[in-house]
Parts: structure tokens; sequence; C-alpha cells
């Protein structure tokens, strides 16, 4: 069976950023099934709707190469309890001009990771919301809110934490299974 291809978009631009650290172990215990790949969104301009008519090249870019993807992964920091900005700029872009949406249909999973004991929860949950609206079949179990991040890896950056391994492990194929549930609707 052809592998499903994935988009992980990662809602931090830090260098050290823990959640991209984690994105890149989802992709190491990931399944033979899914073939995972990170889709920058740090040199997006901020959406502008007047755009629409005439969009910048990196929304052309973007855009398109979401299509090639088979479904979405989304690892995320909370900010203020919610969605980073990066972040929600990235799905804004993705989902315009009205109608053409990007995001439509493709089955998708969150993450949150944060330093705090909360795993990014507030975060996880407002991104569900719009992608309720945005029509991103999210998995619903396994919930993934990775709390005390700072402690997780180790100074190559590799996860350093059996128990967490185990559960994104579980995750990934957890996912694998949901994308090949929306693989017959050819998106
Ligand atoms: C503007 C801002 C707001 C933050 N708000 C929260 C928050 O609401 N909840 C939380 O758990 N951490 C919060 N943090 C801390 C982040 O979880 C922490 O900076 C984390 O390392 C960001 O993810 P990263 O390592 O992938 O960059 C906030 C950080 C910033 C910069």
């Amino acid at each position: 069976m052809a592998q499903k291809k994935i988009a992980v978009l990662v809602g931090s631009l830090r260098k050290e950023s823990f959640n991209r650290k984690m994105a890149k172990a989802l992709i190491k215990v990931s399944p033979d099934s899914l073939n995972l790949e990170i889709v920058e969104i740090g040199g997006l301009p901020l959406y502008n709707q007047d755009f629409d008519d005439n969009p910048p090249v990196a929304y052309t870019q973007f855009r398109e190469s979401l299509k090639k993807f088979d479904g979405v992964l989304f690892i995320t920091p909370e900010y203020n309890r919610s969605v980073p900005a990066v972040l929600k700029n990235a799905i804004d872009v993705g989902s315009r001009p009205y109608g053409q949406s990007a995001w439509n249909g493709k089955p998708g999973a969150v993450m949150s990771v944060s330093p705090g004991a909360l795993g990014g929860f507030g975060a996880n949950h407002h991104l569900r919301q719009s992608l309720v609206f945005l029509n991103v079949p999210t998995m619903q179990q396994p919930e993934a809110y990775i709390g005390n991040a700072a402690k997780l890896f180790d100074e190559s950056s590799n996860l350093n934490n059996d128990s967490t391994r185990e559960f994104i492990t579980k995750f990934m194929h957890a996912f694998a299974e949901w994308v090949l549930r929306f693989a017959s609707k050819g998106k």
C-alpha cells in the first residue's frame, strides 16, 4: 500500500523549540505507512483578506504544497492558553480564498507540548475548534497533552523518556489508522 503523506505543522519558531523536537521524535517513531514532512510556516506574511485576489508568492506556495498531503499533524505550544499566532496564521492562509480551503477533508491530529504541567490543553482545544469549522476530521483518542517538556529531551534533542516514547508511538499508530479511514475519499 502506498504511504500516506502527512504535513507536520509546528506552532513554534523558536530554535530550541520543544515542539519541533517532539515533531522530529514523532517522525522517528512513525509507522512505515506514513511519510511525515515538516511544512515551514514562519515565512508566511500575516494573513490579509485583501490579498485573496492577488496573493503573495508565499501564500500560493504554501497552499499548493498542502495539496500533496493526505493528512495533517499539528504540534503546538500554548500561548496565553490558546494557539500561537504563527500557527493560527498558517491555518488562516491555508483556508482561503473562500471555498478553496487547503484543509478541507484532510484527516488530522493534534499534539500540544509545554514545559508546564497542563501540557497545552487550552491550545489543543482551541485548535480543535478551528479544525471543526475547516472540516478536518481530527483524531479524538489518544489525546496528547505533553507536559514537563523541558525534561523530555537530551542535549542532542533526542527524547530521553521511555514512557513518552511509548505513548507517542501509540499515538502515531493510532493516527496512521485514522488517516487510512479517510483514504478512500481521495484527499
Ligand atoms: C507569549 C507566550 C505565552 C505563553 N503562554 C503559555 C500558556 O498559556 N501555557 C503554557 O503552558 N505555556 C505558555 N508559555 C510557555 C511556553 O509553553 C514555552 O515558552 C514553550 O517552550 C513554547 O514551546 P516551544 O518550546 O516549542 O517554543 C508561553 C510562552 C510565551 C512566549
